[in-house]
């Protein structure tokens, strides 16, 4: 059986729609949903049942090792979270800012990415620089050169882009930052399970990341990988019970060494453990194997997409520079409607993009086919000859 096929044996019913959404939230698929079932029964028999505390602790760190071997992290690395933006939270307000400080955003990013540090101008004097992102990385490194500064306390930007799907030059990005002392963050949600990671190899300092969208993992999973030395490095900005080696009864406490430190209280085994079963199912698949399935199909998209006259596509055609998503516009042709009829009329799911009147974004992986890039391709050729149908 192809991975294809096999991937889709295990998804729910998707109602008939193509769904080229992942790279917002993904379907789950089967195994991962028993998993999260069977360890939530596991912890409803009473998480202080001593047999039942140790084997959700287990789960949690099984999982946490699974997130590590994924990324070529350690366990002592991770940060087990909810989503992306809970880990960006833990780095943003983890710095000692300065009035006058200054962090690099670029202009690409996510709300999660932005907010968070638009909280910051206003509580600590912090502004923000926005790097323009282009195809060509030649261009984007000299914008980001010309704005890290000495007041550049980190570098926080997308590993792939949301808007575009852009890849950018992840190893080049650190050189420059940590040329000039500069620490980054990569904000992973794009680039987590859609394209080879290898901390060590991208040598960041934080990697952000979330398991809703491309390892399919439940909505309210994630992780923080933060290297060995920035852990002591970032000032704990909110900690508790299980953060701690040890505490006294008069304010002294002992922090643990590992990123652990920032997990704490009450967690949501059951959805971890559903992680961990993601994951497991991606590397029994072979991960390379299951990147060389997103890149295929997502050339596929490429290519039929650029047969439809005066559709332009805004995703570099370079499967190295991208990555599972496609941007594309039809000039004159707004996204929201586009994506409505789209919806309406051939069941196909796509995402609109704000500020950005006639962008439209497919998202694929392994699980989409031929049969939903056809319907895709002919919803698009139908409103450019049709209009947007009776539906708008
Ligand atoms: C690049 C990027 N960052 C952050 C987020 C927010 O993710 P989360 O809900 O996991 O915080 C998204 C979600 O779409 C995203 O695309």
């Amino acid at each position: 059986m192809s991975l294809t096929s096999e991937v889709q044996s295990m998804l729910p019913d998707l109602d008939g729609f193509a769904y080229f959404q992942t790279s917002g939230f993904s379907p789950k698929l089967t195994p991962i949903i028993d998993e999260v079932i069977r360890s939530l029964r596991i912890q409803s028999r009473g998480p202080a049942l001593p047999f039942v505390a140790r084997k959700l602790q287990q789960q949690m760190q099984e999982t946490r090792g699974k997130v590590a071997d994924t990324i070529n992290a350690t366990p002592e690395e991770i940060v087990l979270t909810e989503n992306t933006t809970i880990g960006i939270n833990i780095v943003a307000n983890g710095i000692d800012w300065k009035p006058g400080d200054n962090v690099l955003l670029s202009t690409h990013e996510h709300p999660g990415n932005r907010l968070t540090w638009y909280n910051l101008t206003g509580r600590y004097d912090v502004e923000l620089r926005f790097a323009p992102l282009y195809n060509d990385h030649d261009r984007t490194l000299e914008e980001m050169d010309r704005l890290i500064d000495d007041r550049t306390r980190l570098v926080s930007v997308s590993h792939v882009s949301r808007r575009t799907g852009l890849r950018l030059p992840g190893r080049a990005i650190c050189d420059l930052a940590h040329a000039k002392d500069t620490p980054v963050l990569y904000d992973g949600a794009q680039s987590f399970g859609a394209i080879p990671i290898d901390v060590r190899h991208l040598d960041c300092d934080f990697y952000s990341f979330c398991g809703h969208k491309y390892t399919m993992a439940p909505q309210g999973t994630g992780g923080l990988y933060i290297r060995k030395d920035r852990i002591e490095w970032l000032k704990p900005s909110w900690i508790g019970s299980h953060s701690q080696k040890s505490f006294d009864q008069d304010g002294n406490m002992d922090l643990l060494d590992e990123a652990k430190r920032f997990e704490f209280a009450t967690r949501s085994v059951p959805d971890q453990a559903g992680f961990g079963k993601a994951l497991d199912i991606w590397a029994g698949f072979g991960w390379d194997k299951v990147f060389a399935g997103i890149a295929a199909y997502t050339d596929r998209m490429k290519s039929a997409l650029s047969e439809i006259p005066g559709l332009v596509l805004e995703t570099p055609l370079a499967y190295d520079d991208s990555s599972g998503i496609v941007t594309f516009h039809v000039p004159g042709l707004e996204s929201g409607p586009l994506a409505e009829s789209l919806q309406q009329q051939e069941k196909v799911l796509v995402s609109p993009l704000e500020f950005a009147a006639e962008s439209t974004r497919v998202s694929t992986h392994v699980f989409n086919s031929d049969e939903d890039l056809e319907r895709l391709t002919s919803g698009i050729r139908r409103i450019q000859r049709d209009g947007l149908g009776s539906a708008n």
